[in-house]
């Protein structure tokens, strides 16, 4: 088990998306981005919302295999386990991901905890709010450039993203299903899904094509082609302004590339490992011997309570109590 504050260093941020990728698609409902998502009514007066309004996706649809054959500037080759991405499996996985069909009561997609708008996580939000407004432990990953992640998760739990979904469609303060059966079920029932997977797959529907599918379309989910990388790999002198070369300066000398690596080729920004940057130690509780903490390259920091393990084995999918 590892410590709670041992985590990956992801910069996703750093690589800002130049590109939205659940864009609007040609015709019909300009907002309708999968089957179960159909965005209507939202300008109702009688609709209120304390969330921050979106006025509008910004971005066009984009062929994210095709992208995925050339990644962007600043982003290496996509690991031969992960391609081709073939377009019918990417949007596939598209349709699924936004459809709130897939979950108990056919209120929560995937696409709503990982808003595409919000940079594929929801940034309003510390911890976002799953089924029946359950509370859901912990911040929902952003999904840039996932393809590379040899671990999922906070605390690298998972290894694949095929097997990864079952996570979500099944946690009772996520989607709520209750087997795996269960969804497929519902997803061979809903429109014309079931013919969409034989047109995929050759096994048509099962619990691994769907796996496939959502892998697809999170894979082609890229960023890359920001104003640093096409500074630093594109010799795009003006694509970055002097104080942030400067700050590019200043992370190289303090280190910070130790964990948040910046290669000759391309950068990913971390370097998938897992560090104790202390983290949680202060909700950890009882005081114990100094613990000697090194956050940077020659940078200590002395811990004046203990880093403990965490409470649960796993934060997310064990609460006995969803709304605690
Ligand atoms: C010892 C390894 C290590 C070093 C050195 C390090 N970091 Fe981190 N960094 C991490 C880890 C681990 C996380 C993830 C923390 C989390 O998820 O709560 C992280 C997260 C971050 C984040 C948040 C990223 C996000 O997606 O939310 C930023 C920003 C960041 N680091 C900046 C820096 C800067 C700037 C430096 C240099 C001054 C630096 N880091 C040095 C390990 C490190
Ligand atoms: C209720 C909110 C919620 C829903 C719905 C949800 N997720 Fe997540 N997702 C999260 C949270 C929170 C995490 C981080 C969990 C952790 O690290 O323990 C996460 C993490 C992930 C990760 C790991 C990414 C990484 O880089 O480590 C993937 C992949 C993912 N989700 C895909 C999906 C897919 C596919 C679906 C739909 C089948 C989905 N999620 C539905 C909240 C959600």
């Amino acid at each position: 088990m590892r410590p709670s504050s041992v985590i990956r260093p992801h910069l996703w941020w750093l690589v800002p998306a130049a590109f939205w990728v659940a864009a609007p698609a040609a015709g019909g409902n300009p907002f309708e981005v999968g089957a179960g998502d159909v965005r209507e009514g939202y300008e109702r007066p009688d609709y209120h919302t304390r969330s921050a309004a979106l006025s509008a996706t910004p971005g066009h649809r984009l062929d994210l295999a095709a992208r995925a054959q050339a990644p962007p500037l600043g982003l290496p080759a996509l690991p031969t386990s992960a391609r081709p991405l073939r377009r019918e499996a990417v949007d596939l996985g598209r349709r699924l991901f936004f459809d709130r069909r897939l979950s108990v009561n056919g209120t929560l997609s995937c696409g709503m905890c990982h808003v595409p708008e919000q940079g594929l996580t929801q940034n309003e939000l510390r911890t976002p709010v799953g089924l029946e407004g359950r509370t859901v432990r912990r911040n929902a990953s952003a999904l840039y450039n996932t393809a590379y992640r040899p671990r999922l998760f906070h605390d690298g739990r998972e290894d694949s993203l095929e097997a990864q979904i079952w996570s979500p469609l099944l946690a009772n303060n996520e989607m709520g299903n209750p087997d795996r059966s269960a969804v497929l079920e519902r997803v061979a029932r809903l429109d014309d899904y079931a013919e969409r997977f034989a047109a995929a797959y050759d096994a048509g529907l099962t619990a691994a094509t769907l796996g496939r599918a959502l892998a697809s379309y999170q894979r082609g989910l890229l960023s890359a082609e920001s104003p640093f990388d096409r500074w630093y790999y594109g010799d795009d002198p003006a694509a970055l302004d002097a104080p942030t070369q400067h700050g590019f300066e200043i992370f190289r000398e303090a280190g910070c590339g130790s964990c948040h690596p910046v290669g000759e080729q391309h950068a990913h920004f971390t370097d998938d490992g897992f560090h104790n940057t202390g983290i949680g130690h202060r909700a950890a509780g009882a005081p114990a011997q100094p613990e000697r903490i090194q956050i940077a390259p020659g940078v200590f920091t002395d811990l004046r309570v203990a880093v403990s393990v965490p409470r649960m084995t796993c934060l997310l999918y064990t609460s006995p109590s969803p709304r605690d």
